[in-house]
């Protein structure tokens, strides 16, 4: 961390209002931010160097400012192609990208990914933004980020990965939704407990479904090796894979 101020007050701060919601609503979303800002810390470079990190979907900058309080010397490229979200990240993350550390991309993921150089980048991090993506198109942005990631480079994703037990899978997502109706009719966010309904539908959808065994499978067809899933929680977990030396 590159802050002395505790995890949460250094987000509270910076994310503010959004932070505060996604903290009640999605604790383990909050979580897996957290634990990729971690998994990029750990990312073998010498101190001087310069980590080259790219996010996919950075949304309002939550898993952005987790990543960019990995480590003194890196470079973040964060891609969202909903401008707005990304001017929230934009506003929120000024700091940074002033002292030219962040710089954003408006394409989507695959178009900002096919516009890199191959073996350019040392990670590419997302949380919670592959799982949206139609399949067919989440299959070619894992082959763009395989290209672009240099020889023992990383791939780390916090997302919802679906259980390969459906039953489980529906039970589980169940309880969540029963979960956003609790907080959020409590809090009278009526609108937002809509938006997020609605969202869940398209994101268990067949077309975008991201099951487990098959994410994996994903990753390993394009030629991805000592793929992980951990830190499995309910329907959340930590995907790293790494591009053979
Ligand atoms: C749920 S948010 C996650 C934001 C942040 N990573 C977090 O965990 O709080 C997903 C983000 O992905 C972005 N997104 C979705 N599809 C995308 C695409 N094809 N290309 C780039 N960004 C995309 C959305 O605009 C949104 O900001």
């Amino acid at each position: 961390m590159t802050s002395t101020a505790p995890y949460h007050a250094m987000f509270s701060g910076a994310i503010g209002k959004d932070y505060e919601m996604l903290k009640l609503l999605s604790p383990l979303a909050v979580e897996m931010s957290r634990l990729v800002g971690v998994t990029v810390s750990e990312f073998p470079k010498p101190p001087g160097q310069t980590l080259h990190v790219v996010e996919l979907g950075g949304g309002t900058g939550i898993t952005t400012l987790s990543i960019l309080a990995a480590r003194e010397a890196l470079h973040v490229l964060s891609i969202d192609n909903e401008p707005v979200m990304q001017n929230q990240a934009k506003q929120n993350l000024q700091v940074w990208q002033q002292q030219g550390k962040l710089a954003f991309c408006g394409d989507d993921a695959l178009t900002a990914l096919q516009a890199l150089p191959s073996a350019s980048v040392d990670v590419v991090a997302s949380a919670y933004t592959l799982h949206n993506f139609p399949n067919t198109y989440r299959q070619q942005v894992i082959a763009e980020i395989f290209r672009v990631l240099v020889l023992g480079g990383l791939f780390v994703n916090g997302d919802r990965y679906a259980l390969d037990d459906v039953d489980l899978h529906t039970r589980t997502t169940q309880a969540e939704v029963s979960g956003y109706f609790r907080i959020l009719v409590a809090a009278n966010k009526l609108d937002l407990l809509e938006h997020w309904i609605v969202h869940l539908f398209s994101d268990e959808s067949a077309n975008h479904i991201m099951r487990e065994t098959l994410a994996l499978e994903d990753l390993a067809a394009v030629g991805f090796t000592s793929i992980c899933l951990s830190q499995r929680c309910q329907v959340n977990a930590l995907v790293t894979a790494h591009k053979p030396h």
